[in-house]
């Protein structure tokens, strides 16, 4: 056996046994997929291993056509679909009556309120009621991740935050997609690394950073869309794991 499988299934061990002191410690705890190559491992690593996480993902209504083929084909897959969070209508159409339909384009501001209501209003929804929630933040992403850690409090929406694959290398990721015959977004093989909304994800050139296809029009410090902020910078953390 090669040492990079010895690794990687030392590293799968990890993540399950992080997810079930997470369970065992914070019941009941759910899972935010974005459908990106991150979240299908541990889509996987929870379906396979049978850890007791629901999952959700949050329909900002401006994804690309193949995260919701690859939403359908996960499925199909395993047999289960994941919960659906959707935006209030009512403030998209507060949104879109001022900014305009692609009014994000126009300034960070106007961005971040779009991403606030298409994304951080769902996602407050999805948390409510819950003590713990698993994302697939990496810290090697960007350079506003790099203080990411395996667990930690999360003040801004009051919950222990997971992040199994905080350790994890985009290698890593990609060998356990193959290794498992994971499904994983069509866009990942178009020189889409990271994938968001339609109209503010675009590929990347080879060097790139590979969250440098989000919000391309953007310094790269400005680039959350506040899923993962506080105050304006990605939250810093203390160290507390289960
Ligand atoms: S984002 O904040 O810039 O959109 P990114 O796409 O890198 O984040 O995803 C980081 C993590 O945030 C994902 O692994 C996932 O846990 C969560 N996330 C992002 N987008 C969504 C979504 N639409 N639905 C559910 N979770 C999401
Ligand atoms: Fe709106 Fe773009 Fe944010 Fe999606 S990523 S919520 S379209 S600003």
């Amino acid at each position: 056996m090669s040492s990079s499988v010895v690794q990687i299934d030392e590293k799968v061990a990890a993540v399950v046994d992080e997810l079930r002191a997470a369970v065992d410690h914070f019941a009941p705890v759910v899972f935010a997929s974005s459908m990106g190559a991150e979240d299908m491992v541990l889509m996987d690593i929870i379906y396979r291993y049978n850890i007791d996480v629901d999952i959700f993902s949050i329909d900002t209504g401006r994804l690309p056509a193949e995260t919701y083929a690859l939403m359908a084909a996960a499925a199909t897959h395993y047999g289960r679909r994941s919960v659906i969070y959707m935006p209030q209508a009512e403030s998209v159409e507060i949104f879109v009556g001022a900014y305009g339909i692609n009014g994000f384009f126009d300034s960070i501001d106007v961005r971040k309120a779009c991403c606030h209501a298409r994304k951080v209003e769902p996602l407050r929804r999805a948390l409510a009621g819950k003590r713990a929630w698993v994302t697939g933040l990496r810290s090697s992403q960007s350079s506003t991740r790099e203080a990411v850690v395996i667990s930690a409090f999360d003040d801004n929406n009051g919950l222990q935050k997971i992040n199994p694959l905080a350790l994890w290398s985009d290698t890593e990721v990609w060998e356990y997609i193959h290794a498992n015959g994971v499904p994983y977004n069509a866009l990942h093989d178009q020189g889409f690394p990271s994938i968001g909304c339609a109209p503010c994800t675009r590929a990347i050139q080879p060097g790139e950073d590979i969250r440098a296809g989000r919000w391309w029009w953007e310094n790269p410090e400005t680039k959350e869309c506040g899923l993962h902020m506080v105050d304006g910078r990605l939250q810093r953390i203390k160290v507390e794991t289960v």
